[in-house]
């Protein structure tokens, strides 16, 4: 029987993945800060799918919380199977602000945790020489839409690196890189969404599924959809300039 820890697990892609993962029967681990939150589906899926879930509240802006999580992936008692590091927001705050903080938040929980957990994971799971590692990046890592995009081009070129640290190890490592999904992202974020059309808004249990058999085929770059790989492929091939034009109108239509 496998085990999966999932960074915020409570809502949104995250919660897809534990829906996913324990309807397959495997355990899960989830992660995020709110504890009746972390109580609550964690009693709704144990019910539901019959597996053990844990939960451990933890804010992977703080350091030795983001270690807590990685004690836990280091465990050779109870070893973790699959990592889904998925905790994240958007940030709509100006490159240009004053305040800096809200992209440090941002850099501290999806760059800095994510370093972290990825590197603890892939340690205990290449010693067991098995074990998956799944990164939730984004489409707007391919775009140019301030320091969200910036992270998120971490985020996917971070995998593709892992990936090939811990290739031959029997230890896959894959990218996530959605476009938009309906969860609470855009409410957290104050980011509007009028202006997105209906066709390019995705299911999310559509892309954790495309995203669980690319990474059961060993895929390190997962685009859900065909019409958001047709767009990427547009995105990464055509002169950066129309995607930085691009990025500009969309940036233009949230602030
Ligand atoms: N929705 C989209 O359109 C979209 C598209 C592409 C990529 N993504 C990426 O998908 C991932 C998940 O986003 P989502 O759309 O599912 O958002 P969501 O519905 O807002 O869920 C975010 C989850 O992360 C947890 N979380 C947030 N900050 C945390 C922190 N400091 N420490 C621990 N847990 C934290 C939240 O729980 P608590 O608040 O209780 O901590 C929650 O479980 C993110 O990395 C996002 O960048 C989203």
């Amino acid at each position: 029987m496998a085990t999966a820890l999932i960074t915020g697990g409570t809502s949104g892609i995250g919660a897809g993945f534990a829906r996913q993962l324990a309807a397959r029967g495997d355990d899960l681990i989830l992660v995020a800060r709110n504890p009746d939150r972390l109580d609550e589906v964690a009693t709704e899926l144990k019910e539901r799918y019959d597996v053990a879930v844990e939960t451990i509240s933890a804010d992977l802006a703080v350091p030795d919380e983001v270690q807590r999580v990685a004690a836990r992936l280091a465990s050779v008692e109870q070893p973790v199977d699959l990592l889904v590091n998925n905790a994240g927001f958007g940030i709509r705050v100006k490159l240009t602000a004053e305040d800096s903080g809200p992209h440090e938040h941002g850099i501290d929980v999806m760059i800095r945790a994510v370093l972290i957990l990825g590197a603890a994971a892939g340690r205990a799971m290449s010693a067991r020489r098995a074990g998956t590692i799944i990164n939730v990046s984004s489409t707007s890592g391919f775009l140019a839409m301030g320091s969200y995009s910036a992270i998120k081009a971490w985020v996917t070129a971070y995998s593709e690196g892992l990936a090939g640290e811990l290739s031959g190890t029997g230890v896959t490592v894959t990218a996530l890189c959605p476009g938009w999904i309906r969860t609470e992202f855009h409410e957290r974020a104050s980011i509007r969404t009028g202006s997105i059309p209906e066709a390019m808004w995705l299911d999310v249990d559509d892309v954790v599924a495309e995203c669980l058999s690319d990474a059961a085929a060993g895929k390190v770059i997962s685009i859900p959809s065909r019409r958001y790989r047709f767009l990427m492929f547009g995105v990464r091939h055509l002169p950066r300039r129309w995607a930085r034009a691009a990025s500009r109108r969309m940036m233009s239509g949230r602030h």
